[in-house]
């Protein structure tokens, strides 16, 4: 049995793991897994940022598999971080009660690999800083494939603070490793546009990407619109900044009338949580995927969990859903992926 270690970047990923996450997330979804699987397993959810939904799917995930969850949400202000005390001593410590994964959010890039050279525990990164947000990057490829069928020939646009954004990083680099097929839009104001270590990997990957500071001309080719806000958390110390990437970035709001320009089969995503560059009156069209797709981050996280407590056996997973022939029809009903041969 082959177990998933600590899960820090995108790059680390082979095709084969990412095939099986997915495989094994479609069976959560399926509701085709073992309740008492996790049983006696115990995560330890550190968190130093707010989280509603990793830090709960996460633990929703842990505990319908039969774990048990501890930890703190505001690690920062909660645990002896206030005191002054390191992350690499915290995890020493916490890792000594004998953990069996740790899933942490930091405040700063390399958070989850500090955590990992102090650790014999896995470790999940949940977010670090401006850094990565791996298991957000899985869960959205996981949610391109539900909707479409496929993760090939699509034009994705990433549209808002790409310099400060990790989950539209992350994406960057699933993409250009195992999909540098599809066409990545990079729509930014032109402060925070998406960062030159990204823009490197998708050249290395001879991926086709374009950069554009309005959405009119991205709107009617798009597949995807893979919307993010502003991140106010990271302009502390310049709110001059802050003030200016906001107005910058009103005219990229995704609004009813954007919606018309917009491709009928195309849908829109994003993370989460959203401040105002989607308008609610957007919800309710069935393009509106960003809560399917926060639905969606339960069934990778707990196909996570798995991995890395359990372990898996390569292939076995697939094999079993290419002869259930499972299907799966999107709430709107009108876009039908059958999942069994998608990757
Ligand atoms: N998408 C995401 O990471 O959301 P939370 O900050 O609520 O966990």
């Amino acid at each position: 049995m082959k177990k998933l270690k600590s899960v820090i970047r995108a790059q680390q990923f082979d095709e084969t793991t990412i095939k099986e996450v997915f495989a094994i997330a479609d069976t959560m979804r399926a509701g085709h897994f073992d309740s008492e699987a996790l049983r006696g397993k115990i995560m330890v959810a550190l968190f130093y940022e707010p989280s509603t939904r990793t830090r709960l799917s996460f633990e929703t995930a842990m505990l319908r598999l039969g774990g048990r969850v501890i930890g703190t949400e505001n690690a920062r202000e909660f645990s002896s971080a206030a005191k002054g005390e390191k992350l690499e001593d915290t995890i020493k410590v916490i890792s000594g009660y004998g953990p069996d994964v740790i899933v942490l959010r930091y405040h700063e890039e390399g958070g989850a690999e500090r955590a990992q050279h102090s650790s014999p525990v896995p470790i999940i990164n949940a977010g670090d800083g401006t850094g990565q947000h791996p298991t957000q990057a899985l869960l959205d490829l996981f949610t391109i494939r539900q909707e479409f069928g496929r993760i090939d020939n699509l034009d994705i646009a990433l549209v808002g603070d790409l310099s400060n954004g990790r989950t539209v990083r992350s994406l960057c680099y699933f993409l250009a490793k195992h999909y540098p097929n599809n066409r990545v839009h990079l729509v930014s104001p032109e402060q925070t546009k998406m960062r030159d270590d990204v823009k490197a990997y998708l050249d290395k990957y001879d991926v086709r990407y374009s950069e554009a500071n309005e959405l009119d001309s991205v709107l009617p080719v798009a597949d995807v619109i893979y919307q993010t806000r502003v991140q106010k958390e990271r302009f502390k110390d310049n709110p001059t900044l802050y003030q200016d990437v906001v107005r910058a970035s009103e005219k990229l709001i995704i609004t009813p009338s954007a919606l018309k320009q917009m491709k009928q089969q195309a849908i829109i995503m994003h993370p989460l949580p959203r401040v105002k560059e989607i308008d609610h009156a957007v919800d309710d069209d069935p393009r509106a995927a960003y809560f399917r797709q926060a639905q969606n981050g339960l069934y990778v996280r707990m196909a996570l969990l798995k991995m890395v407590i359990n372990g898996y056996q390569n292939g076995s997973t697939t094999a079993r859903l290419v002869t259930t022939k499972t299907k799966t029809a999107r709430a709107s009903g009108h876009r039908i992926a059958a999942v069994e041969n998608v990757h």
